[in-house]
C-alpha cells in the first residue's frame, strides 16, 4: 500500500478560532462587538451560559435575546430575520447546538443582503449568492458535536417541501469561533452522547472523503484521537449529573477533548465534504424530523460497511487507521462496521424504523439521498439499490 501523492488544496475556516475552559466568561473575548447592538441567539435553556451572556452585555449593547427550540425551519428562521432587521442590530452572536449556530449565520447574512431565506436557499431557493459580507457573527457552541462554528453553510429544515437544505458561502464563515468546553459542562446526557456521535462521523466521513486533504487528513486523525479518549467519560459524566460544581479535572480534560473532536471535523467536513451518512441524514431528517446526531448514528455502521465491500486499497487505508484509533491496535477494518454497531447499541441509540423512517419511503429517502451535496464526498458510487440495501440493514 504506498502513499498517495500530495494534492492541490484549499483550506478556509472562521477569522478567529478562540479555545479554553472559561473563555466565554470574559468581556475581552468580545471586542469585535464592542460599540455596537448584537442580535444575540440562544438555545432553549439560556440558564446553561448566564455568565456568557452577562460577558457580551458588559462590552456590547445586546438590542434582542431570542431563544430557539430544536432544529428551526424556514418559517422559524425569516422570523428571526425579520426581528434583527425590526431592532437595528448591527452584529450577531449565537450560544448553542449547531442549530442556533447556523440560525445565526442566516441572519448575519441577512442583515446585510436583502430579500427573504429563499432567495439563497439551496434546491428549494433561487439559490443566489450573497453580495454584501454578513454582519460580523460569533459563533459560542454549547455542544460537542457538529462543528458548525467553523463551517460555511447553515442547514435548515423546510416543513413545506419536507427536506433539509443548505443555504452557502465562504462569507458565511464566523468571524469568531469562541470554544469554550465549560460550557459542555451542563449539556445532558442524550445531547451529550447523539452530538459526540456526530462529531465522530462528521470525522470518519471527512477522512474517507473522496475530497480530502492532507490538511484535513491531519485534522481527522488528531480528532479521532480526542474523540476516542474523551467520548466515553463525558457520557458519563452526563448520565451522573455532576454538572459544573461537581466535575473533576478528569471530565472537563473529556470535554475539552469533545470540543477539540467536533471543531477539528467541522474543519475538516468545511474543506473535504462528507460522505454518504451525511448525504442520508438531511433528507431523512426533513422527512421524518429526527434529530440528525441520531441518524448519523443509526446509520455509520452500514454505511461504513458498503463502503468497506467496494472501497479501493486507499479508502481500505483510511477506514483500518480509523479501527486502530477507535477500537485499538489489533483491530481491522473488517471488524469496524461491526464494532461501530454494538457501540452505538450499547447507549441505546434508535434504530432507523424507531427514527420513523418506514419501507415505503426508502425509495424516495435514496433518490433525495443521491442529490444531496455530501453524497459527493463518498469514496464509493451507490446505485439507489444499493442505498436502499443500507436502509433495510439499518432498520
Ligand atoms: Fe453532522
Amino acid at each position: 500500500m504506498g502513499e498517495s501523492r500530495i494534492s492541490t488544496f484549499e483550506f478556509a475556516t472562521a477569522t478567529t478560532i478562540r479555545f479554553g475552559v472559561g473563555l466565554s466568561r470574559s468581556p475581552d473575548e468580545y471586542a469585535l462587538f464592542r460599540g455596537l447592538r448584537v442580535f444575540l441567539l440562544t438555545g432553549s435553556d439560556p440558564s446553561r451560559y448566564e455568565a456568557t451572556i452577562q460577558a457580551v452585555r458588559e462590552t456590547a449593547t445586546v438590542v434582542t435575546i431570542e431563544q430557539t427550540r430544536g432544529e428551526p425551519d424556514t418559517v422559524e428562521i425569516m422570523r428571526l430575520v425579520t426581528e434583527a432587521r425590526a431592532s437595528d442590530a448591527q452584529a450577531v452572536m449565537s450560544v448553542g447546538g449547531g442549530s442556533v449556530i447556523d440560525a445565526g449565520k442566516v441572519v448575519a447574512a441577512l442583515l446585510t443582503n436583502h430579500g427573504a431565506l429563499f432567495d439563497y436557499l439551496e434546491v428549494i431557493g433561487s439559490g443566489q449568492p450573497i453580495v454584501h459580507a454578513p454582519a460580523p457573527f460569533a459563533a459560542v457552541p454549547t455542544t460537542a458535536g457538529t462543528g458548525s462554528e467553523v463551517t460555511r453553510n447553515a442547514v435548515i429544515g423546510s416543513t413545506e417541501h419536507g427536506v433539509k437544505v443548505s443555504m452557502r458561502s465562504k462569507d458565511m464563515l464566523p468571524d469568531l469561533a469562541l470554544v469554550d468546553p465549560g460550557l459542555c459542562l451542563t449539556l445532558p446526557e442524550r445531547a451529550t452522547l447523539l452530538s459526540g456521535l456526530d462529531a465522530a462521523t462528521q470525522l470518519i466521513e471527512a477522512y474517507t472523503s473522496r475530497k480530502a486533504n492532507v490538511m484535513t487528513d491531519a485534522l481527522c486523525v488528531e480528532g479521532l484521537h480526542h474523540f476516542s479518549r474523551g467520548f466515553e467519560s463525558t457520557v458519563e459524566h452526563a448520565r451522573s449529573a455532576r454538572g459544573v460544581t461537581g466535575a473533576t479535572e478528569d471530565d472537563i480534560d473529556a470535554r475539552s477533548r469533545m470540543c477539540v473532536a467536533s471543531l477539528f471535523s467541522g474543519l475538516a467536513l468545511a474543506n473535504a465534504g462528507l460522505g454518504a451518512v451525511h448525504g442520508f441524514a438531511g433528507p431523512i431528517g426533513g422527512m421524518t424530523g429526527a434529530p440528525h446526531g441520531a441518524l448519523c448514528a443509526a446509520l455509520l455502521s452500514e454505511v461504513s460497511r458498503m463502503n468497506i465491500d467496494h472501497a479501493d486499497q486507499h479508502t481500505l487505508q483510511r477506514y483500518q487507521r480509523v479501527a486502530e484509533i477507535i477500537f485499538g491496535e489489533d483491530t481491522t477494518y473488517r471488524d469496524l462496521p461491526d464494532l461501530l454497531y454494538h457501540r452505538v447499541q450499547q447507549h441505546g441509540v434508535d434504530r432507523l424504523s424507531d427514527l420513523g423512517l418506514t419501507p415505503d419511503r426508502y425509495a424516495e429517502a435514496a433518490e433525495k439521498a443521491q442529490r444531496a451535496g455530501s453524497m459527493k464526498g463518498n469514496p464509493v458510487i451507490f446505485s439507489d439499490e444499493q442505498l436502499i440495501d443500507v436502509l433495510e440493514r439499518s432498520a
